[in-house]
């Protein structure tokens, strides 16, 4: 049996950090608001010329140096984006050139927030189809350029940056199982509905949410799929090592948690810091929790995600 297996992981913030008394001097709002409402404090965001693919760029050396892997070694690359540097060719194609990668398959998967879950998911299967032997999967993303900064229910939720991964075959598990799940019916509740038509921008080129209706489902959705992954590998949900959720709302998390009955100290936050920064938040997540050194060798680790569309999914992984 083969399997794919995490050998390294990779982060890349922008240098520029807006904190939440920023946000007081932008529109109507406070930090006491933001942070008991939320849980973030500060979010980071990129310079002006910074695209999707330079913070994946940044984001994969850091993970081929920590998995000791060079560029003629990745046969495969995914980037998971909702602001991709332009509408084409795909960031994937453009991230592999910055990286000098000639002839292996490069493509965009588009799942918003849930977009590192499918990407990992799909070249999980690649990898076990014997399609390819080593991986890049990035999360990359620059909200800060489709928010409205006049409307303060959305601008102060979500940041910039990247987190990627490598990965390869192996004999041993590694990824476990991946569980991939979308409902379109929920296109309208949070949408980015602008798009470019006869050279003009049609419709609201900004994020739109209807942020209640989306906290419910996310809180649905995500204690949902924690059950099937544990059900379906026969495990117990106090198997689980860490829990890396999607970083949306630290109340969206906390209540996942309690409905699962798992402590937040077996729960990686970085809310907090980065706010939410959609397809980048579980693998930069991943990366901080894997290079402090909280997650050990043999470990159960699961990721999950819940985005627009709705989108939703989760992914096992034996560390
Ligand atoms: N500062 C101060 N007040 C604010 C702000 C703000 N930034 N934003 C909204 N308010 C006000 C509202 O106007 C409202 O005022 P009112 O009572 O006078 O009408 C009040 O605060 C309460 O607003 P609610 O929307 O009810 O606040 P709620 O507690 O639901 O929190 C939030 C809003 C944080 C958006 C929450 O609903 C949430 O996190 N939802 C999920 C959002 C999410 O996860 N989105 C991303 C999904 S991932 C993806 O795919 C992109």
């Amino acid at each position: 049996m083969m399997y794919s297996k995490i050998i390294g992981t990779g982060g890349y913030l922008p240098e520029k950090i807006l904190t939440n008394h920023d946000l007081e001097n932008m529109v109507d709002t406070s930090d006491s608001w933001i942070r008991s409402r939320t849980g973030i404090e500060q979010r980071h965001i990129a310079a002006d010329n910074e695209l999707a693919s330079d913070l994946a760029l940044k984001a994969s050396h850091e993970a081929m140096k920590a998995a000791d892997v060079s560029t003629d070694e990745i046969n495969l690359i995914i980037v998971a984006t909702t602001t991709p540097d332009m509408i084409f060719p795909s960031t994937a194609c453009i991230l592999q050139n910055k990286l000098g990668i000639k002839n292996c398959p490069a493509f965009d998967v588009q799942a918003v927030c849930s977009g590192f879950i499918y990407a990992l998911a799909t070249a999980d299967m690649f990898i076990r189809a014997g399609r390819c032997r080593t991986a890049l999967v990035v999360g990359t993303e620059i909200y800060s350029r489709i928010l409205d900064w006049d409307d303060r229910g959305t601008c102060v939720l979500f940041g910039d940056g990247a987190g990627a991964v490598l990965i390869t075959q192996s004999n041993q598990p590694g990824i476990i199982s991946s569980h991939l799940h979308s409902d379109g019916s929920h296109a309208n509740t949070l949408a980015l509905s602008g798009n470019i038509c006869n050279g003009k921008i049609q419709g609201n080129p900004y994020i739109t949410m209807e942020g209640n209706t989306v906290f419910k489902f996310a809180v649905k959705v995500m204690e949902e799929i924690v059950h099937e992954a544990v059900a379906e590998n026969n495990l117990q949900i106090s198997d689980i090592s860490w829990l890396i959720p999607h970083q949306a709302n630290i109340r969206i998390i906390q209540s996942t948690a309690k409905k699962l009955g798992i402590p937040m100290e077996k729960v990686v936050t970085t809310i907090n810091k980065h706010g939410n920064t959609s397809a980048a938040s579980i693998p930069l997540a991943l990366d901080i929790a894997s290079r402090d050194g909280r997650i050990k060798s043999g470990q159960y680790v699961l990721l999950e995600g819940v985005g627009s569309g709705f989108t939703w999914g989760a992914v096992l992984i034996r560390w």
